[in-house]
């Protein structure tokens, strides 16, 4: 499949899991490629009358949302967010995901946490038996002794771990934190993983998603399927 082929199926899934936005709702808004499609579809229902407000995970996001005329809340510190709407780089078959591949996997976390209800929309290409392998995992580090961190990293996890960058030079998210990516072959207990990573002095956060999603919406050849986390 080419990557417009699959652009098309995060499209029809994207416009698949915004049906479950009620007019009124607070709505978490993802970010990456999946997540732009809910967001310009969302916008249209907000020009077609639809009342919503918008919590944006990434400034990206927040200037796409703006752009489609979602109003956003940024600003309060405690969010009644009803539904959260993101992508994902993995997902296991119990719902459990990599995610972070577009480096906003803190404020990802954070929102999908402060939500009531977590939708996770991805191309049947992104479903794995296993995380690990194909994706290495990213992990949000505090800029201070990061390669002290990042050993410790390699210690508990036994893999390559590798500094992002982006131009030459380290890659630094929206919090001012560096990102390092985990070579690992094959994570059998992610949330055994995700307490051990998150124990490490210089840990911000890991885009480890264990027992978050409440649906998931799937982008297929044959059509979108949309299953429920009591199915996992
Ligand atoms: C952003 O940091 C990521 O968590 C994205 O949600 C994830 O990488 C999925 O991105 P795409 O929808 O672009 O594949």
């Amino acid at each position: 499949m080419t990557s417009v082929d699959l652009d098309q199926l995060k499209k029809a899934a994207a416009l698949q899991a915004i049906e479950f936005v009620r007019a009124g709702m607070v709505v978490g808004l993802g970010t990456g490629s999946t997540a732009k499609h809910m967001i310009m579809a969302l916008g249209d229902k907000v020009r077609a009358g639809m009342k919503l407000r918008g919590v944006p995970t990434s400034q990206e996001t927040a200037d796409l949302a703006r752009q489609a005329g979602i109003p956003l809340i940024d600003a309060e510190n405690r969010w009644e967010i009803d539904v959260a709407i993101d992508g994902a780089d993995q997902v296991d078959p119990h719902f459990n995901l990599i995610k972070g591949g577009g480096g906003a996997l803190l404020k990802e976390k954070i929102v999908a946490a402060s939500s009531k209800q977590f939708i996770v929309v991805v191309d049947h290409t992104k479903q794995v038996p296993v995380l690990g392998g194909s994706f290495p995992l990213p992990i949000e580090v505090i800029p201070f002794g990061w390669g002290s961190t990042a050993r410790d990293i390699e210690a508990l996890t036994g893999s390559r771990v590798v500094l992002r960058e982006r131009h030459g030079v380290p890659f630094k998210t929206e919090s001012g934190n560096v990102i390092v990516d985990v070579h690992i072959d094959r994570i059998s207990q992610p949330g055994e993983l995700e307490i051990a990573l998150n124990r490490i002095p210089g840990v911000v956060e890991t885009g480890i998603f264990v027992g978050r999603t409440n649906i998931l919406v799937v982008g297929t050849p044959q059509g979108v399927h949309i299953l429920h986390a009591s199915q996992a």
